[in-house]
């Protein structure tokens, strides 16, 4: 049995799809952590019955308040699924090259802070790239810059919005996360 925790901050479709790809595996999803009280994906968490720990900036940067319950949950892999902060260094430590991320397009390009969400895919239309994807790699101190583990791609259309290649990516993010997340752990 391997355990996993998911850190997000917003919807959660993909900490969700997560949840439903391990339901019947030998994969635990042990605990969903928010920096915000009111995110989406604690309802589904809750709907799923997986605890949820949400804390605040001072807790998370000051404190090792999120490291000790992680330790004690014995978790082995920590899932970034739209988690908006940047992990700070004692968790890092703690945890080397046992923190993925997921980001909405092919890195190196369109990353780092103020990349996220649909601003991600604004950027990619209008430099009128003909191609997007999804870039799962490790963290490191900077965001969007650890190791690229996988990426996959799509076509991005002349005529696509925003919103429907943010849809592409994401029927992308729900094939392959839970996938290479298991490879990992099998590794
Ligand atoms: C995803 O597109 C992910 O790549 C990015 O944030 C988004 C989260 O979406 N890091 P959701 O909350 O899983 O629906």
């Amino acid at each position: 049995m391997k355990n996993i925790a998911i850190f997000a901050s917003g919807s959660g479709s993909n900490a969700e799809n997560i949840i439903k790809h391990f339901k019947a595996k030998n994969v635990h999803v042990k605990l969903i952590l928010s920096n915000k009280k009111d995110a989406y994906v604690l309802k589904r968490a809750e709907n799923h019955n997986i605890p949820v720990l949400v804390f605040n900036r001072d807790s998370f940067y000051n404190t090792d308040q999120v490291l000790i319950i992680l330790l004690s949950l014995e978790i082995d892999l920590i899932v970034l699924a739209g988690f908006l902060w940047l992990i700070p260094e004692y968790l890092i430590k703690a945890y080397p090259n046992k923190i993925i991320n997921i980001h909405p397009a092919l890195l190196p390009k369109y990353g780092g802070k103020g990349m996220y969400g649909i601003n991600v895919h604004k950027a990619v239309i209008e430099n009128k790239e003909k191609e997007s994807g999804i870039s799962i790699h490790y963290v490191n101190p900077v965001y969007d810059e650890g190791q690229i583990i996988f990426q996959a791609k799509c076509k991005v259309k002349a005529t696509d919005t925003p919103e429907e290649l943010a849809k592409k990516v994401h029927q992308l993010e729900y094939e392959y996360f839970p996938m290479i997340i298991e490879r990992l752990l099998s590794d």
